[in-house]
This record gives C-alpha cells, structure tokens and sequence, in this order.
C-alpha cells in the first residue's frame, strides 16, 4: 500500500534523498499545487460561484474564453509571481509570455500552463483540469523572451496536471516516475495515493473523437477501422471506445487503467497541425506517460523530441499504452 504522506513532505523527501530537486524546484511545485486548490474551490462552486459560461473574449486561438479559463488562468499567474522562483510564465490564456514584475525577485525556472483545460465541459459538470509544464531557462543572457521557452519537452523538468472531477487528484512527475495525490478537503493538502504509476503495454480501450473520422489520414482510418472490426477483425479482440473531451480526464484513465489516447491531424487544418498545443498539453502530458512506461508520438516522431518554432504551435497526439502507440505511428510511417 502507498504511504499516505503529504504532496509536501514527498517533495521534501526527493529533495533530500533522491537529491534531484533543488528547493526552489520544490517552492514551485507546491504553489502550482496551492493554485490548484482555489481553482477547485471556484470549480466546486459552480453556479453558486458565478464561475459559469462565457468571458465575452476570445484567446490567442480563436477560442471564446470561459469564465473559469480567465479565472483560473489568473490564479496561476497571482499565486506564482512572487515566490522568486519563476523567470516568466506562459498561458493558453496569453498571447505573449508572462515576465514575472520588477517588483519581485526572477529565479531560473519557466512555467506553462492550460490553466483550465476541457473548457467544454465546464457548464456541464464533468471532469476537467490544469495542465503544466516546467523548464529552466538555459541560456544565461540577462532578461527573458520567448525563444527561451522553444525547448523541447524532453528538457521538461517537472510536469503535472490536477483534475477537478469526483475527486481533486495531482499527479505529477519530476522525471523520476509518477505519482499521484488525492485532494483531502478537511486537512486542505494533497496526500500521495498511488506511488510508481505504470500503463499497461498492452489496451483494448482507444478514446478519440469519432466525430472527425471523415476527415483523418489513412493510416488512422485503418487504425480505428481494425479496432471496431473487433474479434472478428486483424486485432482479433473487441475495443472500448471513452472520449471524455477533457485531454486531463482522458489522459487520468490512461494513466490509472491503460488506454490509447488520439487527436490526430485531419484534412480540414491545412499545415498538417493538430488540435492540441504541443507546449502546455502534449509535452506535459508526454512526459508522464513516458514516465509511466507508456509512449507518446505525433503519429509519426516522439513528442518530447519536437523543436517547438512558436508558443502555442498545435501538434497531432497519440499517446498511452506502449504497444498501441506503435503500432499507429508504424502505420503511418509505413504510409509515408
Ligand atoms: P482546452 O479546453 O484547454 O481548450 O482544451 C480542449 C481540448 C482537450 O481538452 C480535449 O481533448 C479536446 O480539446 C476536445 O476536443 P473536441 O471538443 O474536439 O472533442
Ligand atoms: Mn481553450
Ligand atoms: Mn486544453
Ligand atoms: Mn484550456
């Protein structure tokens, strides 16, 4: 059974025994998780709270913002400026990146975020989250822009997400495994519930949205069509389809039960991107699925090797159960 200690006292404890988080890596964690908290405070209060529906804007994406994006976005940005340990931030909810103020100290570390990410199903009471990312800013010029964030995710220090759902759960790598933590509401913290998170190699459950199957690339026609052919098919088993439309909830049941995990590329976008931005989705989420001993691919190269050219580029994602994963990036390489 998992020792039930504080998300504070584990990172106190890798700090000192494994050594490979530094203090300030710790502060940074703990206040990502702190934000987290008020944001399911805000989340849980729903339509008591005035936190539901539209903000009246629009983000750098052509997306119309909802209120709890701008909420949770700016309690990310308010919890984390002043602790000294961040150079600058950087948001699906910002054009630019986020220089931390004069007025406080700039430490070495960046931080993305989605802030809060199935923005669809916030007015209907499903599961959603915050997803981030951490890297260190490695080059030693004085000031920071935006080229210091385009690293690519395999130089991620730290990465997690918290969904909101039944329970409030963390989970979070810092490049040594996964863990994951439950929210409890009496004490207020985070207790670490599951230790050395690991993805089955092997699925027969695939979550994508099915709705766009007109519009993919043959080798992910083939892929899904030798899923639902079932028993009977190449496969020869029967899959599960789960799309949940919040990647944190459909990335939380890879991690807790296995699973293959797509938003591909599809005809209708022109520059072959996909959906999901590749900085604070699918290298957050890549990293610990890797860490879990699952893969991550954009169906054709690994995540966590792609040079990012811009902040919020869009990348196609296929992600979780190891086995699976290759055998659709196969594919598609067999295509090309
Ligand atoms: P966000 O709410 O942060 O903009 O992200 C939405 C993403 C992701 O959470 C999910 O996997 C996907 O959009 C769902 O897309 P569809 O609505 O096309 O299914
Ligand atoms: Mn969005
Ligand atoms: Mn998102
Ligand atoms: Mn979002």
């Amino acid at each position: 059974m998992t020792r039930r200690i504080s998300l504070t006292q584990y990172l106190i404890e890798q700090q000192r025994q494994h050594g490979h988080i530094p203090q300030e890596l710790r502060l940074l964690i703990e206040i990502v998780a702190r934000a987290c908290k008020r944001i399911a405070i805000s989340v849980n209060k729903g339509a008591l709270g005035d936190v539901l529906g539209t903000a009246g804007s629009e983000n750098v994406q052509g997306e119309v913002q909802k209120k709890l994006d701008i909420i949770a976005n700016e309690v990310l940005i308010e919890a984390n400026e002043w602790g000294g340990h961040l150079a600058a931030m950087a948001s699906e909810e910002m054009d630019g990146i986020y220089v931390v103020p004069n007025r406080y100290p700039q430490g070495e570390y960046l931080l993305l975020f989605d802030p809060l990410d199935g923005s669809s199903n916030i007015d209907v009471n499903v599961s959603i989250g915050t997803i981030f990312s951490v890297l260190r800013k490695v080059t030693n010029h004085r000031g920071v822009g935006e080229e210091d964030f385009l690293q690519p995710g395999k130089q991620q220090v730290a990465a997690g997400y918290c969904v909101y759902g039944p329970q409030t759960t963390l989970v979070l790598t810092l490049g040594d495994g996964v863990a994951m933590f439950t929210l409890d509401r009496e004490q207020g913290s985070f207790v670490l519930t599951s230790d050395e998170v690991k993805i089955p190699e092997d699925t027969k459950e695939f979550a994508i949205n099915m709705s766009n199957q007109r519009h993919w690339d043959a080798p992910m026609q083939r892929y899904i069509d030798e899923c639902l052919a079932g028993k009977e098919g190449p496969r020869e088993k029967d899959f599960n389809m789960r799309w949940i439309a919040s990647m944190v909830a459909d990335v939380h049941r890879i991690l807790t039960r296995g699973g293959v995990f797509m938003y591909p590329w599809d005809k209708r976008e022109p520059n072959k991107a996909g959906k999901l931005r590749l900085m604070y989705e699918a290298n957050p989420m890549a990293f610990l699925v890797e860490q879990a001993g699952g893969a991550a691919t954009n169906a054709r190269q690994r995540i966590l090797d792609l040079p990012p050219s811009k902040l919020h580029e869009r990348v196609s994602v296929v992600l979780g159960s190891k086995n699976e994963v290759e055998r659709i990036t196969a594919y598609h390489l067999e295509a090309d």
